[in-house]
């Protein structure tokens, strides 16, 4: 039997240590084998018997316990990746520094794996230009530093600097050690767009389309898993929010590009993965459309909306920005798609069969990458993960 992976969880002292438990037993259950790595000021939030209870590891903090084992140098050489979760201003200091005054610190020079920072703070904390730079040097050198999540902090203070959900760190450190803690996207800002548009016909009513938003989210969590800064514009997926990805929410084809627009000016590849609707209600009523008794239903008038592809395309707000879109065929696949990709006139075309199996909704897909440059890499039916990566693939190879 192959051995498990090990996991050092390094935990540091904030309120959303306690949420590391959950992230502790998800890593425990699945299969990973964990030691806990608690600062002392860690064990104000959550004690060592936790931690040991959960992890059915040792704990201990400083590198006066078990001193014959070298418990500062062993335990990073053996890791396979390292997880600080959560990572106060203090700690990114000191890794960024290199200081090492207690086990985790010593740890951190030790390992020589890939080493992930989930930070939480408060806001200002997270701003201040002396943690930005400290996160700046740690990614410089190779670690990956989640960005934190927007949202409720502790007290009644919102912003961002929370700890992003327990499921989708594990979900992210899952995914940097099935990849090697492969890194090549560093550096790189990322733009997806996921999702269906909704285009509202009164405060009740819609027109919609059935897009789950799943391929465009893993596009999302496997950017990230690879170091790139992404910025997610969601568009009424009921999905959670990955860990490490910026996301901002939309409704409509007009605020999605806006959104688009926004952040792409500086984006290294911009991936329309959204399906946009085509057109949406000439009018929006404002009050609720009523039935009437022996009427017809009047009829919708429709307007086109703008192609943000095709626009983002064709005026790259970014010189070398590469740029990808998506399409569903069900005839002809390739040479639609070839059409579809010299009109949008971007550089990658995702292209769909649509047709059984190949459901909304579904965990798998099957595609094949065309690229302006002639370059067409079918990809088989499979997880939606393994098709991202190959996107991703593509965008570095012409990026
Ligand atoms: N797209 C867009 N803005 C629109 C419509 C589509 O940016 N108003 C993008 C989608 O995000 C996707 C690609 O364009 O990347 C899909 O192109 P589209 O012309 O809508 O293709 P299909 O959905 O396949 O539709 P059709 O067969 O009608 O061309």
């Amino acid at each position: 039997m192959p051995s498990k992976p090990k996991v050092v969880l390094g935990v540091s002292g904030g309120i959303a240590a306690y949420k590391a438990c959950e992230l502790l037993r998800r890593l425990t259950e699945s299969g990973h084998d964990v030691r806990v790595v608690p600062t002392d000021s860690a064990l104000h939030f959550v004690g060592a018997a936790t931690w040991s209870a959960l992890s059915g590891n040792p704990v201990s903090t400083e590198v006066w316990d078990s001193v014959h084992e070298v418990p500062h140098v062993r335990i990073g050489q053996h890791a396979d990746i390292v997880v600080v979760a959560p990572a106060t201003a203090d700690m990114l200091a000191k890794a960024a520094h290199g200081l090492a005054d207690d086990l985790l610190t010593n740890t951190l020079l030790t390992a020589r794996c890939p080493v992930v920072f989930a930070p939480a703070m408060h806001t200002e904390m997270w701003e201040h230009p002396a943690t930005q730079e400290n996160v700046a040097t740690l990614r410089r050198r190779g670690a990956l530093v989640i960005e934190p999540a927007v949202g409720r902090l502790t007290g009644v203070d919102t912003g961002k600097g929370r700890f992003p959900d327990p499921v989708e760190i594990f979900d992210y450190v899952r995914r940097v050690l099935a990849g090697g803690g492969e890194t090549d996207l560093v550096g790189k800002h990322v733009v997806v767009s996921a999702g269906g548009t909704r285009e509202p016909l009164d405060p009740v009513r819609f027109l919609g389309n059935r897009s789950s938003g799943k391929q465009g989210y893993a596009l999302a969590r496997t950017a990230a898993a690879r170091g790139a800064r992404v910025t997610l514009l969601s568009a009424n997926a009921a999905l959670p929010d990955p860990a490490g990805v910026d996301v901002v929410h939309v409704g409509t084809a007009m605020q999605l590009r806006e959104a688009v627009l926004k952040a792409a000016a500086d984006a290294d590849a911009v991936v329309m993965a959204a399906a946009v609707a085509d057109f949406r209600p000439e009018t929006y009523a404002a009050g609720k459309i009523k039935k009437k008794d022996g009427q017809e239903p009047a009829p919708i008038a429709l307007v086109r909306n703008p192609d943000i592809l095709a626009e983002i395309s064709g005026d790259r707000p970014r010189p070398g920005q590469v740029v990808v879109g998506f399409a569903a065929e069900t005839d002809d696949v390739l040479a639609n798609g070839r059409a579809k990709l010299a009109r949008k006139g971007c550089d990658l075309l995702v292209v769909n069969e649509v047709g059984e199996r190949k459901t909304f909704g579904s965990e798998e897909n099957e595609a094949v990458i065309l690229g302006a440059d002639g370059s067409e890499t079918p990809v088989p039916y499979g997880p939606k993960d393994v098709l991202a990566d190959r996107i991703w693939d593509e965008v570095l190879r012409l990026g």
